[in-house]
């Protein structure tokens, strides 16, 4: 069947004629259609594929978002010493909320093994949930999702935290995890998970990107173990899946993200078609939404600085082996390219990060421009 994609001028022409073909979804804020998915439609007998704008609202599992735009992930080290929140941290998210659909708050330490900065947040312990209630308390007057991204360091957590830093392999002052290690690991991450719930959040994201411990077990070039831990794809992807499983448990109702670590851009590092069965299997062990970055490579590699929506391809690649809605990444400026991507139909939401973190209306002024 052919498709044509309409513009916003012509949706809206469309709208003026909608008895007349039939359309009855109504309109959004953008005065595009309001659906989740494409709709399509046969328009002076040619076969029309609408498709949603940035603007445009989605529901996952029932989850209602106002809008496409995220706030992902951004280390504010505005913790205390003991991670916990303040009020600059909160402040943060707070004067960023209102014209977002979702904010995925930063990494938060599951365990003291797992703690990469001085104030980085934590949600390794029972006391820390306060705090972050209170976090989501100030944010749930703007209608914006709030999940919090639990993490651990791995081989990346500083030894001058004075906590010895463990790996799945070895590695300068990394000790090599045990296998009991391991299969506490899921565990760990259900009780984070636990607390997340506790203090309100809508879900949670798993943090498996940026060559972390999850990142570090799925790729070939941090593990080297011999066990069922380490060597062919499903071993090294079998720790991350358990921590899935085990999280699953804790979210009721609430929405599960796994940010995948999609490309280590090293030619013995993960490839996309490994990304691809990984993002399968991810979806098959409960997760609701996949939220593609890099992995060894960071989230902001050299070689890709620079190219508006640096990761999206590789969200793109990825997104058409899931039936998940997909976010995709990587130096997003502007609302008419945040906008294009969602309306190529590609993928599912927009992540926009330093732009944010540098202005904190840059979302507010870009659904200004597009509605205007
Ligand atoms: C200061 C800073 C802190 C970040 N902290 C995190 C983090 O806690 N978790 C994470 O997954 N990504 C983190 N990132 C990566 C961002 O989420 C994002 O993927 C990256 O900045 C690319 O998007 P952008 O070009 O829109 O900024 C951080 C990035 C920056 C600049």
């Amino acid at each position: 069947m052919n498709h044509v994609k309409l513009s916003l001028p012509e949706c809206r022409f469309l709208l003026h004629l909608q008895k007349g073909i039939g359309i009855t979804k109504g309109t959004s804020k953008s005065g595009c259609f309001l659906s989740d998915k494409p709709v399509n439609c046969n328009y002076l007998g040619l076969k029309v594929r609408i498709l949603p704008s940035v603007l445009d609202s989605i529901k996952v599992k029932g989850v209602f978002f106002k809008n496409r735009f995220v706030m992902p992930p951004m280390q504010g080290d505005h913790a205390t010493v003991e991670g916990g929140v303040t009020e600059k941290l909160i402040t943060f998210y707070e004067k960023r909320a209102e014209a977002l659909g979702l904010i995925i708050v930063e990494h938060s330490y599951v365990n003291l093994h797992g703690q990469l900065s001085k104030r980085q947040l934590g949600i390794y312990d029972d006391h820390l949930v306060a705090g972050l209630k209170e976090l989501v308390k100030r944010i749930q007057p703007f209608n914006t999702r709030i999940v919090l991204q639990l993490n651990h360091a791995g081989a990346k957590a500083p030894s001058r935290l004075g906590i010895e830093s463990v790996a799945p392999s070895a590695k300068e002052k990394a000790r090599e995890l045990r296998v009991d290690e391991i299969e506490m690991l899921p565990y760990t991450f259900g009780r984070a998970a636990e607390r997340a719930m506790q203090a309100g959040f809508d879900g949670v994201e798993i943090h498996g990107a940026h060559g972390f411990l999850l990142n570090q077990f799925y790729s070939p070039i941090t593990n080297h173990r011999q066990d069922e831990y380490g060597g062919g794809l499903d071993n090294r992807i079998r720790l991350p899946l358990a921590v899935v499983r085990e999280v699953k448990k804790k979210m009721g109702t609430r929405l599960l993200l796994y940010r995948l670590g999609s490309v280590d851009l090293a030619l013995m590092g993960t490839q996309i078609e490994d990304s691809q069965y990984f993002g399968k299997a991810l979806v098959n062990a409960g997760i609701d939404i996949l939220d593609v970055s890099g992995g060894l490579c960071g989230a902001v590699p050299d070689e890709l600085k620079g190219k508006e929506g640096f990761f999206i391809p590789q969200a793109e690649a990825i997104k058409a082996h899931v039936d998940v809605p997909v976010i995709g990444v990587g130096g997003v400026k502007t609302p008419q390219f945040a906008d294009r991507i969602i309306r190529e139909g590609q993928i599912d939401f927009i992540a926009v990060g330093r732009s944010l973190r540098k202005d904190a209306d840059w979302a507010l002024k870009a659904i200004k421009y597009l509605k205007a």
